[in-house]
C-alpha cells in the first residue's frame, strides 16, 4: 500500500498503476462500515484509492470539526490488511490553497436544503465540493458510498450526473452492529447506556417500513410514520426529522413511486444519529 500526502503524489500513484480505478472517500476513524466500501472497491476495481481528509467546509461553525476522531496509524493498518492499493491523504492547505471561503462551490439544489440540510445548512455543498475535488485529482471509473448516508449518496450522484462527471457512483448497503445500530464514527460520543437505547433508531424505522407495508396492501393509512416519531420522541430522542419519501429524488411519494425511502435523524446526549431503510412496492 502506498500512501500521497499531496494531490501531485496522488496523481503520480495511481498514473503508474494499470486498470479499473475506484475510490472511497473517507474523513478517517475507519470501522466496518467503511471496510466494506473497500471491499465493494477491491471486488469491482483493479486499483483501489482509499481517501482520508477531516473536509473543514462540511462541518457548521458549532460542528465537531475539532473534535472528530482522528486515527491515522489504526486507519493505514486496516486498509492494508484490507488490501487497499492506495491512500490520499492531504492536508487542508492542500486542498484548500486559496482558503475555504474563497473556494469554488458545488450546490446541489432541491437536496442540498432539506432533511438533514434543514440543521446542517452549509453541510452538502462542503460535501458536493470535496468529492467533486476528490473525483478530478483521483479520476475513479467507480466511487463507492455508504446508503447509510442516504441523502448525500443522493446528493453525489445528482451532482455527478448533471455535472457530466465520467464515474459510476455505487451505493453500497448500511453495516450494523449486531444490535442493529447503523456503525457511525459519531458512535463513540454516546455513553454505554445511550448505545443499547440508540439501536431503536433502527428498530423504529423497521417498524414504520412494516407498517407502511401493510397499508400498501390494505389501501389504507395507519398513520405509521407519526407512530415512530411519537416512540423515538417516548424513548428520549431529540427527533429532527423522520419523514417517509421517495429513494431517488427525496421528494414526497406518489402513486406510482415504487422506490420508497424511510429516514430519521435525532439526537441522544452528544450524538446525532441519521439511520434510513427502504421499502419496495
Ligand atoms: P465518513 O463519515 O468517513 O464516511 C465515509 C463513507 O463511509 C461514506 O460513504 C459513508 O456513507 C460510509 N459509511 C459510514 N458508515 C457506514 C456504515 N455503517 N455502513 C456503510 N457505509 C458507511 O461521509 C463522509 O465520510 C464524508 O462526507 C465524505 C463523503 C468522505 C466527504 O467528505
Amino acid at each position: 500500500m502506498e500512501i500521497a500526502f499531496s494531490i501531485a503524489g496522488a496523481r503520480r500513484l495511481i498514473g503508474g498503476r494499470d486498470g479499473r480505478v475506484g475510490l472511497v472517500p473517507t474523513m478517517g476513524n475507519l470501522h466496518d462500515g467503511h471496510l466494506a466500501l473497500v471491499r465493494a472497491c477491491r471486488a469491482a476495481c483493479d486499483v483501489c484509492v482509499v481517501s482520508i481528509f477531516v473536509n473543514p467546509t462540511q462541518f457548521g461553525p458549532n460542528e465537531d470539526l475539532e473534535s472528530y476522531p482522528r486515527t491515522l496509524e489504526a486507519d493505514l493498518a486496516l486498509l492494508d490488511a484490507e488490501g487497499a492499493d492506495i491512500v490520499f491523504k492531504p492536508s487542508v492547505a492542500e486542498m484548500y490553497p486559496d482558503g475555504q471561503k474563497d473556494h469554488v462551490k458545488v450546490t446541489v439544489p432541491g437536496l442540498n436544503d432539506i432533511l438533514c440540510g434543514k440543521s446542517r445548512p452549509v453541510h452538502f455543498d462542503g460535501v458536493a465540493t470535496v468529492v467533486a475535488k476528490l473525483f478530478n485529482i483521483v479520476r475513479p471509473q467507480q466511487a463507492f458510498f455508504g446508503e447509510k448516508d442516504w441523502q448525500q449518496l443522493t446528493v453525489i450522484r445528482r451532482m455527478a450526473r448533471q455535472l457530466d462527471m465520467p464515474v459510476e457512483v455505487i451505493g453500497v448497503p448500511t453495516v450494523r452492529e449486531p444490535s442493529g445500530l447503523a456503525m457511525s464514527s459519531r458512535n463513540g460520543y454516546l455513553t454505554e447506556q445511550e448505545r443499547e437505547r440508540a439501536s431503536l433508531l433502527y428498530k423504529t424505522l423497521m417498524s414504520v417500513k412494516s407498517g407502511l407495508e401493510d397499508d400498501l396492501r390494505t389501501q389504507m393509512s395507519s398513520g405509521a410514520e407519526g407512530r415512530g416519531y411519537a416512540k423515538l420522541v417516548q424513548a428520549g430522542f431529540d427527533v429532527e426529522y423522520l419523514e417517509v419519501l421517495d429513494a431517488d429524488r427525496l421528494r414526497r411519494t406518489t402513486k406510482d413511486t415504487t422506490h420508497w425511502r424511510i429516514l430519521a435523524a435525532a439526537r441522544l446526549g452528544k450524538a446525532r444519529l441519521i439511520d434510513n431503510v427502504g421499502l419496495e412496492r
